[in-house]
């Protein structure tokens, strides 16, 4: 059974696109076959990876323009048991194109049915909003996972407005569960990281064990197009995502519905 897991935060600089290739990489490294799917137009997720949007046979933007089936756009082996299927800036015009059409939030989840067996997890990175792509991926995913940078003031708020967006969802029917808050950026001396750690518990949704440790590895690592957990696999933030990987293979995963799981207009 496939789990599908959106990593979603309209924060920027929150941490989504190197949680989904870090996160992505320790699964795979564990024995998982997973799928990373590309959603932000600023494709940073397929950059972290090492790859351009040229380097796939097509792209996430091809799919949605019907120019490619998802099977064909596939790059496999982006990393040890990852496969990618590539961001495009292109994405932002399809962003504009989908207002218009039917069943607009649910074209992520059909352009990816026929794959999903293939996989234990897909892990999507979201853009930093709230439109109509992230919506797709809510739509397309069981669970969303949301990484909170604890060096940002704001983000307890942002947080919460998230939250307050997928319970909207699920009062219409959108099928998708909190998987949890994830700390990222976590250094345990700053002030706003304890103000933070406090209120967190507050919101309602999970707060996930694992922490990434604030690294500024992670940039270099990005940099490269080689991610941390397997640049530097002994380091404390590769721990960390193994941590969060064997964490998330610990919750139990809901089956997926066999029924068309959506849906009205949102948005
Ligand atoms: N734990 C961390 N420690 C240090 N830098 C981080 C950490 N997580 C993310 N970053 C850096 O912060 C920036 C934004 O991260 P990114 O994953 O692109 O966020 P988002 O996708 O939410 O916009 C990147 O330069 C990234 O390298
Ligand atoms: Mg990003």
């Amino acid at each position: 059974m496939t789990r599908v897991i959106a990593v979603a935060n309209q924060k920027g600089g929150a941490g989504k696109s190197t949680v989904t290739v870090n996160l992505a990489v320790a699964l795979g490294q564990a024995g998982r076959r997973v799928l990373v799917v590309d959603v932000d137009p600023q494709f940073d997720t397929t950059a972290m990876l090492g790859y351009a949007p040229e380097d796939a046979p097509h792209t996430l933007a091809d799919v949605f323009l019907g120019e490619s089936e998802a099977d064909d756009a596939l790059l496999t082996d982006a990393a040890p048991g990852v496969d990618l299927l590539a961001g495009d800036s292109r994405m932002a015009d399809v962003e504009l194109t989908l207002v218009s059409q039917v069943r607009r939030e649910e074209f992520l989840a059909e352009a990816l049915t026929e794959i999903l067996p293939r996989y234990d997890y897909l892990v999507l990175d979201c853009p930093p909003n709230l439109g109509l792509l992230t919506v797709n991926a809510f739509v397309a995913a069981d669970e969303v996972l949301v990484p909170v940078s604890m060096i940002d003031r704001n983000a307890y708020k942002g947080a919460a407005t998230l939250l307050s967006t997928l319970d909207t969802l699920r009062r219409r029917r959108v099928d998708v569960r909190t998987l949890g808050l994830l700390r990222n950026n976590v250094d345990p001396r700053r002030n706003t990281f304890q103000t933070l750690d406090e209120a967190l518990p507050e919101l309602d949704a999970p707060l996930l064990q694992a922490q990434i440790p604030m690294r500024s590895s992670f940039h270099d690592a990005t940099t490269e197009g080689i991610p941390l957990v397997l640049r530097k696999p002994d380091g404390r933030a590769a721990q960390a995502f193994r941590e969060l990987a064997a964490e998330i293979e610990a919750t139990d995963a809901r089956p997926r519905k066999t029924t068309d799981k959506t849906m009205v207009e949102v948005a």
